[in-house]
């Protein structure tokens, strides 16, 4: 290929134009004059999804068979850098393998609320955990020649709204929280894309925010990649040019590429910004055009490492003793998804797995003895009396139930919010009448985000497998059975009850979604609830041996605190221990949480055996983001290193005293945001607190803009007018089909999957805006359609016929240029 700057000379605006956008859903433009190859990416972030000709982002149709690895909730769970890089590498080579050169993800949102229901995608609560898993998966794509694509890009964190809401929140919490793992990623391993978000931040959507794309990504931060747009995440494709976002996906949308074209020759878009995201993408093309199509690799192996990983990643919650189990004793055995696992989550992230063990297979496979009865079908959210009674009669003549649980694909996905907290009924009836047959109890659970567990003193042992991927069955196997040893800990708060949550009641309640507890987020929040406690704290993990904590030494090296302790195994089982560092705060007139995870290690010990953990931080990431003066800034003060088992259990602390900083004067006043200084109270801030905060008033987007419809009202809006009611009822009646179908056919995966598809249709279409339907429909649902239906449900009949009359008139795509 010849260099970037002789391309653009030798490109017209059209060929640019048709190079911004993709093209049949998956894959840039070739621009065969030039020998422009195209590129081809897709998900995601725990496998390969490689779809044929029939393509979605949704999930709804089928892929190559790949290897389905644990979820970002799961991975995150493992604390293991090095295994996250590891199954990076893998899915790099089957992408080369798929002949795929640009790989969706790591998809690193921060999780605000467990009723996102996205969480099962990404790590974590807290930024710093987000950010080193998130480079450890870069490193991983990237090491091995396939790109990435960071998402999304950013404070993306709720579905029902993902399409049109409007993340407000306050600068702080922006860079400290939100931007933060972005940011530590960007900088460290140079990700090649970035994937800009579907929703606004402050009013301006992610995919035109100047402010996001160019000012803090490129200038701030050093980013020299591609910025894509989130499947159908463009607004207005000319404002989104000079904010920075280079790419359109899935593209096909003429309305788009003819702006590009009149704006260029009316002069509203300078050349210069073209041409400069044309590098970018052309950049993009030559980074990763080269892959070595039909590598081959090992399957077996690849269900392997992802099996290995699903067994370090689960977190034993609770045991009373009771495990690790017999492998000679019986046992009842209940619970549909002992069968049926739920191994990962639904949506674009989907995987055809290449092979699969349930744990019923993986029983079988070792010959345990146990009675098995399914007690609820996972399909389903009643109770059915058949189920139950034999689930009953079988749990009655055991000594030890095993009840394996969770979140389904019906009340968890990509695309809407979950419900509620808790479990699906039919599932917790059946526990509630388990636990009073007084037999001794081991709950496996499986799901993306924290459940209720209103039932947890009634039961003697909860072993979180979280959404373990295609080999998860083997791993919860060898742990129950006592081959491995869990030393997963959770890298999210699991709170009692979903009233904890801070805000949860107005979650996702209007398009503005108030951030209004700023930086408190997760242990930072919970952290001040210490009186009423939490379910289990941020980084909660049992293992089957025991491990003690001793020597805590804090050294500076420059700008650079280098904390070692040592770790022994005091138990009887070989076994791994997650060390966590976090550094408390000074007392001061700014407000801050009492700790940050700054640090953390992981090492594996036999029994008997001592190892030195060497864990480091830097000056830097003691600062706090200073609104006034836009720059971070280190405190001087009295800052304690805590060594820890989990955010509320410290081993052993070192304090640590900083001086040498200029003294810089705090930008809040403590009378005008009390409860930002008192979190323990953060459930009053009022909407003034808030704005003070802020620093200006909200301007909140209204449910129904103005009374007219736009092309960002949400499905359901449209409801009020007549056609809108039509269309609506046209749209959602078509998973409802497909849903009714389902209770007529046998039980099967072909039922399944007819079921999973209708219900998912159901609840996240509702959620979508005809702008975001237009856009990601690669041309199917035309820009001039949907805009005349927007001048149609607002009454003016002739414009909207008009609108739709008129296509765009455009020259063919280069490479459909004879
Ligand atoms: C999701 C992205 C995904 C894209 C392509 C979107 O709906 O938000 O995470 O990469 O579809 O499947």
């Amino acid at each position: 290929m010849q260099t970037v700057n002789e391309l653009i000379q030798r490109m017209t605006v059209e060929e640019k134009a048709a190079l911004m956008a993709g093209v049949d859903f998956w894959k840039t433009n070739s621009i065969p004059r030039l020998s422009i190859p195209s590129i081809y990416m897709t998900d995601g972030p725990c496998g390969l999804r490689k779809q044929g000709e029939k393509a979605d982002h949704l999930g709804l149709n089928n892929s190559e068979q790949t290897t389905s690895f644990p979820t970002g909730v799961t991975l995150a769970a493992s604390w293991n850098r090095d295994n996250i890089r590891k199954m990076g590498a893998a899915i790099a080579k089957e992408c080369h393998h798929f002949g795929v050169n640009l790989l969706l993800g790591p998809a690193v949102n921060i999780k605000r609320n467990p009723k996102c229901g996205r969480n099962f995608e990404y790590f974590s609560e807290d930024p710093y955990l987000s950010g080193i898993l998130g480079s450890a998966f870069v490193e991983g794509v990237q090491n091995e020649g396939i790109g990435v694509s960071l998402k999304h890009f950013a404070v993306n964190n709720n579905e029902n709204y993902r399409f049109m809401g409007d993340s407000v929140l306050d600068e702080r919490a922006l860079r400290e929280i939100y931007l933060r793992a972005f940011e530590r990623i960007v900088k460290n391993t140079k990700p090649v894309t970035v994937m800009s978000a579907y929703n606004k931040i402050n009013g301006v959507f992610c995919s035109e925010n100047h402010r996001l794309l160019t000012e803090i990504l490129r200038e701030e931060w050093g980013f020299d990649g591609a910025v894509i747009s989130d499947w159908g995440a463009v607004s207005d494709r000319v404002d989104g040019i000079k904010a920075g976002m280079d790419l359109e996906m899935p593209g096909d949308c003429e309305y788009f590429r003819k702006s590009i074209i009149d704006t260029v020759h009316s002069g509203e878009l300078p050349i210069s910004a073209l041409d400069q995201s044309v590098s970018n993408i052309l950049k993009l093309i030559q980074r990763t055009h080269d892959i070595q199509y039909g590598l081959a690799y090992d399957r077996e192996e690849h269900h392997n490492l992802s099996g290995e990983i699903a067994a370090d990643s689960a977190v034993l919650m609770k045991n009373d003793g009771i495990l690790p189990l017999d492998s000679s004793q019986n046992y009842a055995v209940i619970g549909e998804l002992f069968e049926k696992m739920r191994f990962q989550g639904a949506g674009s992230s989907l995987i055809n797995p290449s092979k699969l063990t349930s744990p019923k297979t993986a029983f079988d496979q070792r010959g345990i003895r146990y009675d098995y009865a399914s007690g609820y079908r996972e399909s389903e959210f009643e109770s059915e009396p058949e189920y139950v009674n034999s689930a009953m009669a079988k749990a009655q003549s055991a000594d030890v139930v095993l009840f394996f649980a969770g979140q389904t694909d019906y009340t968890e996905s990509e695309g809407y919010d979950r419900e509620s907290m808790t479990l699906p009924d039919n599932q917790l009836a059946l526990l509630r009448k388990l636990v009073q047959l007084n037999k001794k109890i081991v709950l496996v659970l499986f799901g993306g985000s924290p459940v209720e567990l209103p039932f947890e003193d009634e039961v003697h042992a909860i072993l979180n497998m979280y959404l373990p991927g295609q080999a998860g069955g083997e791993a919860a196997a060898q742990l129950l059975f006592g081959e491995k040893n869990p030393s997963g800990k959770l890298a999210e708060t699991w709170m009692k009850s979903y009233t904890d949550v801070p805000f949860g009641e107005q979650f996702v309640q209007q398009k503005s979604e108030l951030y209004k507890e700023s930086i408190y987020v997760g242990y930072r929040y919970y952290d001040f609830l210490l009186g009423e406690g939490v379910r289990y704290p941020f980084g909660h993990g049992l293992s089957y041996t025991q491990f003690a904590y001793e020597s805590l030494q804090v050294q500076q090296d420059s700008e650079t605190f280098i904390v070692t302790c040592e770790i022994s195994n005091t138990g009887q089982m070989e076994g791994g221990e997650i060390i966590q560092v976090y550094v408390a705060n000074p007392t001061s007139d700014v407000f801050k949480p009492t700790k940050e995870l700054r640090a953390f290690g992981k090492v594996y010990l036999k029994p008997g055996e001592k190892k030195q953990v060497k864990m480091s931080f830097t000056l830097s990431d003691l600062a706090y983001y200073h609104v006034d003066r836009k720059e971070w800034v280190v405190e001087n003060g009295d800052y304690q290193v805590l060594i820890a088992a989990s955010a509320t259990d410290i081993r052993l602390s070192a304090s640590l005293s900083i001086t040498s900083q200029p003294d810089i004067a705090s930008p809040y006043s403590r009378e005008q945001l009390k409860h930002y200084f008192s979190p323990h109270l953060l459930s009053q801030v009022s909407m003034e607190e808030f704005e003070v905060l802020l620093g200006r008033k909200v301007t909140r987007s209204s449910n129904k803009e103005s009374t007219k419809y736009t092309l960002d009202s949400r499905l359901d809006e449209l409801r009020e007018s007549f056609i809108g009611n039509l269309f609506y009822t046209f749209v959602i009646g078509i998973g409802k089909k497909q849903f009714n179908r389902s209770q007529k056919m046998p039980e099967g995966p072909e039922r399944d999957m007819q079921r999973k598809n209708g219900m998912f249709l159901m609840k996240m279409m509702p959620n979508n805006s005809i702008r975001s339907m237009s856009v990601s429909s690669t041309g199917r649902f035309g820009y001039h359609i949907a805009a005349g239906l927007i001048d149609l449900l607002n009454g003016q009949i002739m414009q909207g016929i008009k609108r739709m009359l008129r296509k765009e008139r455009l020259s063919p795509l280069p490479k459909d240029q004879k």
